[in-house]
């Protein structure tokens, strides 16, 4: 059975309020609808950790920097709908422009530091939208979890943070990134490439994965950066914006993995930009 969509803040609050008084947990999904087994394996983190779970729709302008990637952002809410009809999720909350930004709105949540860097360096005001409509999602279905994928690694950071000092009464769980066979990230940009530029971006995981082994092993970041980024460009890959290693909690810039760390990639393919995160073994 499909769930119900729900599209205004006042029914949403309606529904919300009568499972409060009755005792229940609210986890919510936060999306940008064409959903993919990422996705849903967030859904299904979120049926086991609460009694209610509502899934947001909502394609996002303020966190879109550029015009084409907005108009281009694939919407599928009929079939988003289909695909979480076997989750029997509670609500699916699809709320338009005027619901989310009425006339008027002037209000901007900004996250300091964390946003400086990755890919808040290179996308304008990306994180501000991102903090911004995460921040009124939670407020809106007042969750007590909230579920985001690790794909988005930095967004997951700034997320908690935003979450931290606006003492929103939330938990903000991370999840592991689900990938496609050949290693890809499942991405709903992915959906945006031919058939050819497809099979050439999984050679982003195989370099991410070579690069992590040897940082694990002492090497350092400098000293791999080159052979990396040229089996990036000899596989197809255009522009990479970034390739570099991180602490896992405050996304420090490090040279070798002496500490929980992370790499980061985002490069581009066929004009789409693909990002990527994966965790460093700890070198000893
Ligand atoms: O990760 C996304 O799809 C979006 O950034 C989010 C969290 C739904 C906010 O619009």
């Amino acid at each position: 059975m499909t769930a119900p969509i729900v599209r205004t803040r006042a029914e949403l609050r309606a529904m919300t309020r009568s499972w409060r008084q009755a005792g229940e947990t609210i986890g919510v999904v936060p999306t940008m609808g064409a959903l993919h087994d990422g996705h849903l394996s967030l859904v299904a983190r979120a049926k086991e950790m609460s009694t209610r779970v509502i899934v947001t729709i909502f394609v996002n302008p303020k966190q879109f920097n550029n015009p084409d990637d907005l108009a281009n952002y694939p919407r599928t809410e009929h079939e988003d709908a289909r695909k979480l009809a076997r989750f029997a999720v509670d609500a699916i909350y699809v709320p338009d422009g005027a619901q989310m930004y009425p006339d008027g709105f002037a209000t901007n949540v900004s996250v300091a530091g964390l946003t400086d860097v990755l890919c808040g360096a290179h996308r304008a005001g990306h994180f501000d939208g991102v903090a911004t409509v995460v921040s009124k999602l939670f407020l809106q279905t007042s969750a007590d979890f909230a579920f985001f994928g690790e794909k988005d690694f930095q967004q997951l950071q700034v997320v908690r943070r935003m979450a931290r000092d606006l003492d929103i009464p939330v938990e903000v769980v991370g999840c592991p990134t689900i990938r496609e066979i050949d290693g890809l990230a499942m991405s709903s940009r992915n959906l945006l490439l031919s058939d050819q530029a497809r099979a050439r971006a999984a050679t982003l995981h195989e370099v991410m994965e070579e690069t992590a082994e040897k940082l694990g092993q002492g090497a350092l970041i400098t000293d791999l950066r080159a052979v990396a980024e040229a089996r990036l460009k000899a596989a197809g890959f255009g522009e990479i914006d970034y390739l570099e290693m991180r602490t896992h909690d405050t996304l420090a810039l490090i040279e070798a993995a002496r500490e929980p760390a992370r790499l980061f990639a985002a490069v581009w393919m066929a004009g789409v930009r693909l990002i990527d995160n994966i965790e460093v073994p700890e070198a000893r």
